[in-house]
């Protein structure tokens, strides 16, 4: 049977299950039996998660657990994480208490421009076009007139717009490249809607426009947090030698891509996680960070460390285009929820919460794998999966984890336990 099929998103959701279970599902009435289960009771909840995206057929659920204790600028905030990583949350809590008993974290915004563009090609006369844009300009702001309307009133807009000649990159390419203030809404619809207003009075019989969209590279909407303490508060013995070896674990990222790369993935286990319990675009954030860690041409750490006259320092500068109205930011019941526990914060306060997160999973990383190895917090967590997926009832689970307590977890130790408890 062909599993080609047209016409799909037209099925009803039983329809579609139906389908699905007749091409794909070796066992139909498990698989059907699954999806249902996650499918939400409430007829009006799961009708907002159907209404989200095309195609639905049930929800996939991330755990959503909160790190409380994080002291940021003197506030004291419990922090939203959704997230399917065993360790995540349990080294956020554990840092930021850590951290709450030497001061905290401090975080400022340092910019908050966001970036799209008209990307076109031009053949005739630079020295025309330029004319023209001078021109053109008022216009161009012009027909965006009735969409900024709105967002002026909250302090947002259109900042500036520039011509771009990218010819020496690409042939007969230019663009408009253009900057907004989006005040507390990330502004994707926003910046794009008032692109493609702009496009349609540019165009004319010799620029031919391409495409007109956003960047999700903000290295002008930035925030910057920071960790400090006395060199002797870092450890509780060797503390100097353990504080020199974080840095070099730091020094080892700025100087190596491959290390770079799974210590930035660590951050972004922080700032994915309260990305998406927000309701923000995590690709979007993802994607920006990592283009913002190669912004010299090599890809480095987005964390510094250092010591100076006595004192450890800790800090991380990163991109975060983030909203804290609109999209699912009120339309996701959790993602409001979420910023309701974070006490309703603006955008930029946001930004500073989400850049302490990442930074602070960051810390928990290189703090444990400059000391004991990730492993032993790691499997520690992970103890849980592996209880479930040897299918541990209750009373198992418990006297396993009482057994662990303090022990190296491995996958082979805990199934000859679980063996050893089943057969006395
Ligand atoms: C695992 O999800 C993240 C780490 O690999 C990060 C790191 O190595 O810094 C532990």
């Amino acid at each position: 049977m062909s599993k080609l099929v047209s016409g799909f998103s037209k099925f009803s959701k039983a329809e579609k299950i139906n389908w699905l279970a007749s091409n794909f599902f070796s066992n139909k009435e498990e698989s059907i039996g699954i999806l249902e289960q996650y499918e939400n009771q409430d007829q009006i909840l799961q009708q907002l998660h159907d209404e989200f995206i095309e195609n639905t057929i049930s929800n996939f659920y991330v755990p959503y657990a909160i790190a409380p204790n994080f002291i940021i600028n003197g506030k004291v905030y419990a922090i939203p994480m959704a997230i399917e990583e065993s360790s995540v949350v349990a080294a956020a809590s554990l840092v930021a208490k850590f951290w709450s008993n030497r001061g905290g974290f401090k975080a400022e915004v340092l910019s908050t421009t966001k970036i799209g563009q008209i990307h076109f090609t031009y053949k005739g006369e630079k020295n025309d076009l330029e004319h023209y844009f001078t021109q053109k300009k008022s216009t161009l702001l012009n027909a965006t007139k009735d969409l900024t309307a709105n967002m002026k009133k909250r302090g947002g807009g259109i900042v500036d717009i520039e011509l771009r000649d990218k010819t020496s990159a690409l042939e007969h390419y230019y663009q408009l490249h253009v900057s907004f203030e989006t005040a507390d809404s990330m502004g994707a619809n926003f910046i794009n809607s008032c692109l493609e207003a702009m496009a349609k009075v540019f165009e004319n019989d010799e620029i031919e426009v391409i495409m007109s969209i956003l960047s999700n590279y903000v290295p002008e909407c930035l925030v910057r947090a920071e960790v400090s303490c006395d060199i002797e508060d870092f450890f509780p013995e060797n503390s100097a030698y353990y504080a020199q070896k974080f840095v070099q674990a730091v020094d080892i990222a700025n100087a190596e891509p491959y290390r770079a790369v799974t210590h930035n993935k660590g951050i972004m286990n922080g700032i994915d996680a309260v990305v998406l319990a927000t309701g923000n675009d995590f690709r979007a954030v993802a994607a920006g960070a990592h283009a913002y860690a190669a912004k010299t041409g090599t890809y480095k750490s987005l964390t510094n460390a250092k010591i100076e006259q006595g004192k450890f320092y800790f800090s991380i500068e990163i991109p975060l285009s983030l909203g804290t109205v609109g999209g699912l930011t009120k339309l996701h019941p959790l993602a409001k929820l979420s910023l309701e526990i974070l006490q309703k914060p603006s955008a930029q306060e946001l930004m500073q919460i989400i850049a302490v997160a990442g930074l602070a999973q960051n810390f928990g990383a290189l703090k444990a794998l400059t000391t004991t190895g990730i492993q032993q917090g790691h499997m520690k967590m992970h103890l849980m999966n592996i209880l479930n997926q040897l299918e541990a009832n209750v009373h198992e689970k418990k006297e396993i984890v009482k057994m662990f307590s303090g022990q190296t977890v491995t996958h082979n130790a805990i199934a000859k336990a679980l063996h050893d408890l089943r057969t006395v």
